[in-house]
């Protein structure tokens, strides 16, 4: 499994599995310049993993990790900060993690870090929405654990990320421990959402908990059948009981019995190559699944949000329901944004594999179509899906594409390809790119202005960007554990130079720097800004239904 071709961290460990083993922190280029750090970094993730202070005699010498995981006084000078608002040339200064002021010309005392900013804007740290670390799935786990992904996510400019708990057999307290655990190898700040994929008397009881939790949103897979999917009554249940909690409703729509359907339908043809998995679950079957879905959502009067918006068709829906009021979140993933799914048809079975996700890369023209609604405000932020699976683990679908694992990576690409492909086309500006990958996550999951904002009082989650350099992506010098990269050779305007993390540099001069154990958990509390104004909506339906009409009761 840790062969060269499909493992380029420094030491692999010998799973997929999220156990704690040396980590990935460079790319295999600077093997040995960095192989000290490595030492280092080692004994402080020993450090802080719980029970583990131990080893802190035997690495002697190693034992500062105080000053490693203390926040750092950092003056970021010059700079063009910028919100989801407003822009202007500022000064930012950091202490304990936090941001303390944003004015210009700062003047700090000796001994803290000043970063030089001219010529670059300062914005939040990315917020990703939608992730699957150490996820367990078709068969397999994700490559990325909560350490190889964040440590990706942070390269790239993403400083928080909201992970979906997947439920041990249905018990979603049984999901929660099992991803606290994977967790604890985190080093950046993460929150969950919670998937539902049952319902009994327990689930809802169990929906109460996980709000008190701090998880706020609740996932139904539309698709999936056999394994996650859920059916319409079950989905009728979690939207009524999602409302009454306060918490988002979020769908994968695609309509999973006519997907099986049409994946039958691939099999007799003979085609079970990668293609098959896009011909067997078209756009109209997304279209019919988030149509569904939002008709159930206004039926009961709660919010929705669907998640990786892959069709322009499905994108039309969730407009039409917007124009009538209708409160509908829809999520765009960069896959769906960037690329098409000529890709598929490619000759060679792992180089097509690798992009199979679902709902399935479209034809050329529904990103464009993505993108002029992420413009326009139809759809609101966007995530990544990072679902990251090796070479090794495609290959399980070699002789069927229904066994292919569904997804691709994207965590330390979404910063720089959403610049690259709204700011640098003239199709958003700097202040919206700050709204689509962090402001709008940040509101809609309650934690704003704590994230998504470079202001007084918020976490110190920043990102130096340098609109004037240029980016490259490749598996080679990528920090995911994956072999392959779906943006392999992709290069674009803009790039970030620094990403500070909780008050402390963790990407500079192209290295990490990142401590497993170091993130945080973010609780999410429930009634976010989709909240406001429901119940008066409510009282004014049941006022408008003139019912029950009081019948005197007349004998026959
Ligand atoms: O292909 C995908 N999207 N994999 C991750 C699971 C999901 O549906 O979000
Ligand atoms: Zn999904
Ligand atoms: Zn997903």
């Amino acid at each position: 499994m840790c062969s060269d071709h499909i493992c380029n961290s420094l030491i692999c460990s010998n799973t997929w599995s999220s156990r704690p083993s040396l980590y990935l922190i460079q790319p295999l280029g600077s093997k040995m310049a960095h192989l000290r750090s490595l030492i280092l970094l080692l004994s402080i993730s020993l450090l802080s993993l719980p029970g583990l202070s131990q080893f802190c005699e035997s690495v002697n010498g190693y034992c500062d990790s105080e000053n490693i995981l203390a926040s750092s006084k950092i003056l970021i000078k010059g700079g063009t900060v910028v919100n989801a608002d407003h822009q202007e040339v500022a000064d930012v200064y950091v202490e304990d993690g936090v941001i303390v002021a944003v004015r210009p010309n700062i003047k700090v005392p000796d001994g803290v870090r000043v970063l030089d900013a001219t010529g670059r804007l300062v914005m939040p740290g990315g917020i990703d929405p939608h992730t699957h670390l150490a996820m367990e799935f078709m068969g397999t786990e994700t490559i990325d654990n909560f350490f190889s992904g964040q440590a990706a996510a942070l390269a790239g400019g993403t400083t928080m990320h909201i992970d979906f708990v997947i439920p041990v057999n249905g018990s979603l307290s049984k999901g929660y421990e099992a991803y606290v655990e994977k967790a604890k190898l985190s080093c950046m700040d993460y929150g969950f959402h919670m998937a539902i994929t049952k319902w009994d008397d327990i689930v809802p009881k169990e929906m109460e908990t996980m709000v008190q939790k701090g998880i706020n949103s609740f996932k139904f897979f539309m698709a999936y059948k056999g394994s996650l999917m859920i059916s319409d009554e079950l989905l009728l249940e979690g939207l009524k009981k999602c409302k009454s909690l306060g918490a988002l409703a979020m769908v994968h729509a695609e309509n999973g019995d006519a997907v099986f359907e049409g994946q039958k339908r691939m099999i007799q043809l003979g085609i079970t190559g990668p293609e098959g998995h896009a011909l067997s679950r078209p756009p109209v079957l997304e279209a019919e699944a988030t149509a569904r879905a939002i008709r159930l959502a206004a039926f009961v009067n709660a919010p929705l949000y669907v998640v990786h918006v892959m069709s322009s068709d499905a994108m039309e829906e969730i407009a039409r329901a917007q124009k009538s009021g209708q409160n509908v979140i829809g999520e765009p993933v960069v896959s769906g944004l960037v690329l098409d799914d000529s890709v598929l048809w490619n000759p060679d079975f792992i180089t097509a594999a690798k992009f199979v996700m679902s709902p399935p890369i479209r034809a050329a023209g529904h990103g464009k179509a993505l993108q002029a609604a992420l413009s326009t405000g139809i759809l609101k932020l966007v995530g990544t899906d990072h679902c990251t699976f090796n070479s090794k683990q495609k290959s399980l679908g070699i002789d069927d594409f229904r066994k292919i694992p569904n997804g691709v990576n994207g965590i330390e690409e979404r910063m720089h390809l959403v610049w690259d492909t709204m700011v640098e086309s003239g199709q958003i500006s700097a202040t919206d790119y700050v709204r689509v990958t962090s402001t709008e996550c940040a509101k809609l999951f309650n934690i704003y202005p704590r994230k998504g904002a470079i202001r007084v009082g918020s976490d110190a989650d920043i990102i130096i960007f340098n609109p004037n350099s240029t980016f490259h992506i490749s598996a080679h010098s990528h920090h995911s554990r994956s072999d392959t990269n779906v943006y392999e050779g992709r290069s674009g305007k803009g790039k970030v130079e620094v990403t500070i993390s909780g008050g402390r540099i963790v990407w500079e001069n192209e290295e990490l720097n990142v401590v497993p154990g170091s993130g945080n958990y973010v609780s999410m509390p429930p009634f976010n800004y989709l909240y406001h104004g429901i119940d008066k909506a409510d009282q004014n339906y049941l006022a408008s239904l003139k019912a029950p009409v009081n019948r005197i009761k007349q004998s026959l």
